[in-house]
C-alpha cells in the first residue's frame, strides 16, 4: 500500500472549545502524502465534520450500531454517521470490548454493518499481556480475525482497515517492539492472504502508544500500512510529526 493511513482516536476526550484549538492547527497543515482521519465522540461529529471540510482529513466515529434502526436506547446507527459525513468508524476496540462486553461476534456485526451502509470499518484486535505472557498471542489474533471472516464476504472483508492494538501496550507509553509488530502484521496479512481477493490491499494499521518518536520505525515496517493514534492525537504537534513520518514512511518503501 503506498499511501498510509493515520487515524486520530480522540476517545473521550475534548469540548468545543479545545476541538476549535486542535483543528485550527491541524487543518491546512497536514502533509499530503497521508491519509488522515480523527475519530471524536458522537457529540462533536457536527463540528469537526464542518471544520474538516476541505481539508483533506476524513470523519471518522469511534463506535456504531450493528442494527439498523429501532429501540436501541443510546445506540448509533451507521446511517446517523453517515447523514453526517463520517467516512470511518473503529469498530472492536479492546476497551469497548473490555468495558462494554463487547464479543468478537459483535465486532464483526458492527464492521459488516458499517461496510453496508458505506462507511470503513476499523476493526481492532490485540492481545492482552496475560495473552501474550502465556504464548497464547496467535491463537486469540486468529479468533478475533476469524469473526470477521465468519461474517463478511471475502468481497466486504476486502474494504476494511484492521488495527493490531495489543492491549498492553495502548495508553501505557510501552508500545509493542518493531519486531513484536511486524511479527503480528505478516501473520495477518498472511491470513488475509486465505481470505480476501487482494490481500496486499487490505490495511493494516498499528495502534498502541505510538509517539513522534516512534512513529517512523512502526510505520516502516513492512506490513505496517499507517497507524491508530490515542493519546498523541489529542496534541496538534505530536499529530502532526506522526502524520510526517507516515508520509516519510510511505516514500521510503
Ligand atoms: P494510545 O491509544 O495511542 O493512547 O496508546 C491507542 C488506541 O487506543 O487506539
Amino acid at each position: 500500500m503506498e499511501r498510509k493511513l493515520v487515524v486520530g482516536n480522540w476517545k473521550m476526550n475534548g469540548d468545543r472549545v479545545r476541538n476549535s484549538a486542535l483543528l485550527d492547527q491541524l487543518v491546512g497543515a497536514m502533509p499530503a502524502a497521508v491519509d488522515c482521519a480523527v475519530c471524536v465522540p458522537f457529540p462533536y461529529l457536527p463540528q469537526v465534520g464542518e471544520s474538516l471540510v476541505g481539508s483533506g482529513v476524513a470523519l471518522g466515529a469511534q463506535d456504531v450500531s450493528e442494527f439498523p434502526e429501532g429501540a436501541y436506547t443510546g445506540d448509533v446507527s451507521v446511517a446517523m454517521l453517515a447523514d453526517w459525513g463520517v467516512r470511518f468508524v473503529i469498530v472492536g476496540h479492546s476497551e469497548r470490548r473490555a468495558m462494554h462486553g463487547e464479543s468478537d461476534l459483535t465486532v464483526a456485526r458492527k464492521a459488516a454493518a458499517a461496510l453496508d451502509g458505506g462507511l470503513v470499518p476499523i476493526a481492532c484486535f490485540g492481545e492482552t499481556l496475560v495473552e501474550r505472557e502465556s504464548g497464547v498471542t496467535e491463537l486469540v489474533l486468529l479468533r478475533q480475525l476469524d469473526a470477521l471472516a465468519a461474517n463478511l464476504s471475502p468481497e466486504a472483508l476486502q474494504g476494511i482497515v484492521l488495527a493490531y492494538e495489543p492491549v498492553w501496550a495502548i495508553g501505557t507509553g510501552r508500545a509493542a517492539t518493531a519486531e513484536q509488530v511486524q511479527t503480528v502484521l505478516a501473520l495477518v496479512r498472511r491470513w488475509l492472504a486465505d481470505h480476501v481477493p487482494a490481500p496486499e490491499r487490505v490495511r493494516i494499521l498499528y495502534g498502541g502508544s505510538v509517539k513522534p518518536e516512534t512513529a517512523g520505525g512502526l510505520f516502516s515496517l513492512p506490513d505496517a500500512d499507517g497507524g491508530l493514534i490515542g493519546g498523541a492525537s489529542l496534541d496538534a504537534q505530536s499529530f502532526l510529526e506522526i502524520c510526517q513520518a507516515a508520509g516519510s514512511a510511505a516514500q521510503g518503501n
